[in-house]
């Protein structure tokens, strides 16, 4: 598989954070070891939450065992052809309601941006442990809650898939291009202001430009 290099942008960050990419080519007879399962489970524990609140709950779906069919089933036709080549997949739902009723308080006001940094959590420790990770949403979800029991109070929200690299030979063309695709991202100026919203936009550069 290749290895994308980091983007001219990102070459001043800290490790894993620079060399993170979600990589689609996976090696489907690499298995982790259930320390290294664990580990990673670990990364989401001591991801900070509001209020310690831990609003996260983690379906583990690892090759050949009945959850990872459940996912399979209900991936989306564009995911369907890498997601199941991993070595495990994540799904990630939030504690989102205190009660089973639709109209029953937050549980936590923050609870996406909770579990969103406890799956960042897991895909930098994924990285740092030399295996790559490619977060997810194409799946139906709520068919995919259904098979898993995903009770009213929770919202099953994304994947995580990770694995080694794999060889392109083996997945079908439209899988193999996609660890080719151009890494792109907008300018600091489009989303970090020194004002009011969209005032004084930083500029991309900054350090450089004496602004
Ligand atoms: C919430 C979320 C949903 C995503 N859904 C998909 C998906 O369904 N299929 C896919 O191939 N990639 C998916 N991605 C991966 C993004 O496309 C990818 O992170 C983005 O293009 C940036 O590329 P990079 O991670 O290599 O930097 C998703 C990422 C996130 C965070």
């Amino acid at each position: 598989m290749s290895e994308q290099a980091p983007q001219p942008s990102a070459e001043g960050l800290a490790e894993p954070m620079r060399s993170r990419w979600s990589a689609s080519v996976y090696d489907a007879s690499h298995r982790l070891s259930d320390q290294e399962l664990e580990t990673l489970l670990r990364a989401a524990q001591w991801a900070p939450s509001a209020g310690n609140s831990q609003p996260w709950v983690l379906f583990v779906c690892v090759p050949g065992t009945v959850n990872h069919e459940r996912l399979v089933a209900h991936l989306s036709r564009g995911n369907s052809g890498w997601v199941p080549r991993a070595s495990v997949v994540f799904l990630t739902a939030a504690h989102v309601r205190s009660g089973e009723e639709p109209d029953a308080p937050a549980y936590s006001d923050y609870a996406l941006h909770d579990v969103g940094q406890a799956a960042a959590h897991l895909t930098l420790q994924a990285r740092s442990m030399g295996l790559h990770a490619h977060q997810f949403a194409g799946f139906d979800h709520d068919a995919l809650a259904d098979a898993l029991g995903v009770p009213a109070t929770h919202q099953l929200l994304t994947g995580i898939a990770v694995g080694l690299p794999g060889d392109p030979a083996e997945v079908d063309e439209r899988t193999a291009a996609r660890d080719h695709r151009d890494r792109v991202r907008k300018p600091l100026s489009a989303w970090a202001f020194r004002g009011r919203f969209g005032e004084d936009p930083v500029p991309d550069g900054l350090a450089d430009s004496g602004a």
